[in-house]
């Protein structure tokens, strides 16, 4: 009798975890995972290199001056200001959680992180550098070339190694523990009856079907106007600029939605300034829906749920330039 009894409630837990399993798999968008597998020296050399402005001509240009990470890991700019305080062609994206995109910038031109972040610095709109400069700098300061020989065993500093330990610290800055998750995670308390509509609207009006997955985004390529076309001033085509085909014209990565109450502007353009107007351009171009001012609001009110924790640690102190050390030239 009482082993029977014993089976019964084996099985009814067994049930019951089988279909709080489901409930959470049913839901098109997951819990952001805390980040496994990384290797922490790398990290550790990649965070100064993520601030060292003198992996820039100018000496005054990081990654984190476009990709802050006291603001969303973005610059909240337009489009961002390069080398020579040029005016950059397009928005710039959060790096929060980039490690979960299919690829890398609104195009898809890189394929992960690590070829992503060669780019910005011999990139003349950007950092305006070549990488053998910023290797010579690195490679003249007596601190970076010991980290790079603990990390990498070899002697020789190279732009592959600080491409690699860049990207491995961006692997590390994603947001979990967002309200949103909590809610998932079956604290059903953690978001409120409005921010609960708006999800709900967000599901049913389709907005899921682009914006899903643990990023709620990041992992597809949409046409930008798929109902109503979209009208910008703003030169880029999106993904035909990599495949060359008519049809990707204007197809961009689908943007993560993650933290986005504190990524704005908003588009590749940056045109839609509030959140209230992405939602509302959002819901005419791609849907064909006009949401009132209330289902609108409902919209924003779950969005802002998806902000999670940001990434904490201490600032890294990077090592002083030397007398050999290459002079920045932010005038020339
Ligand atoms: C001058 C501003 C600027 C600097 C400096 C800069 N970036 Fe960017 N970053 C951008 C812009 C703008 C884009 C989008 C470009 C595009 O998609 O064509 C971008 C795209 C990215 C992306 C792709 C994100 C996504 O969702 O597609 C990552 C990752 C990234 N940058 C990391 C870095 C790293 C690492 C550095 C330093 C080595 C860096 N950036 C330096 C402006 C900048
Ligand atoms: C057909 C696919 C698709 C659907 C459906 C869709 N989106 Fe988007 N969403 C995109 C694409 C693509 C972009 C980037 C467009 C651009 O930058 O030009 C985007 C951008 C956004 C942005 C701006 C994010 C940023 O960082 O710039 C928000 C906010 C957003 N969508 C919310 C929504 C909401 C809310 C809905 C439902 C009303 C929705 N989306 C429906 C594909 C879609």
């Amino acid at each position: 009798m009482s082993i029977q009894l014993k089976a019964i409630s084996i099985a009814v837990a067994l049930g019951m975890v089988a279909t709080a399993a489901v409930a959470v798999t049913q839901e098109p968008i997951t819990p952001i995972q805390p980040v496994k597998n990384i290797n922490l020296a790398q990290v550790e050399l990649g965070k100064k290199l993520y601030f060292d402005p003198r992996l820039s001509k100018s000496g005054f240009i990081s990654c984190n001056s476009c990709h802050n990470l006291s603001m969303g890991g973005t610059d909240n700019l337009k489009t961002s200001i390069g080398d020579h305080w040029q005016q950059g062609p397009i928005n710039s994206p959060t790096v929060l959680n980039s490690s979960l995109n299919v690829a890398q910038f609104w195009d898809g031109r890189a394929a992960d992180l690590k070829e992503q972040a060669g780019g910005p610095i011999a990139n003349p709109g950007e950092m305006g550098f070549t990488h053998e400069l910023a290797v010579d700098v690195l490679k003249s300061i007596p601190e970076y070339v010991v980290e790079f020989k603990q990390v990498f065993g070899t002697d020789a500093i190279n732009i592959d190694e600080v491409t690699q330990a860049i990207a491995e610290f961006e692997k590390t800055l994603v947001t979990p523990n967002s309200r949103f998750d909590q809610y998932l995670l079956g604290d059903k308390d953690a978001i409120n009856a409005t921010e609960l509509a708006g999800y709900t609207l967000f599901k049913s009006s389709g907005c899921v079907a682009c914006h899903n997955g643990e990023a709620v985004g990041g992992n597809s390529f949409q046409k930008m106007g798929l109902v109503e076309p979209y009208k910008s001033t703003n030169a880029a085509e999106g993904l035909s600029a990599v495949t060359g085909k008519d049809a990707d014209r204007f197809k961009f990565k689908v943007p993560t939605l993650r933290n986005v109450e504190m990524t704005y502007p908003y588009f590749h353009d940056g045109e839609a300034k509030t959140l209230t107007e992405a939602v509302d351009v959002m819901g005419r171009l791609q849907l064909g829906k006009k949401y009132t001012e209330e289902e609108n609001a409902q919209i924003v009110a779950f969005l802002k749920t998806l902000t999670g924790d940001q990434p904490a640690f201490q600032l890294p102190i990077l090592p002083p330039s030397t007398d050999n050390t290459p002079a920045p030239k932010p005038f020339e």
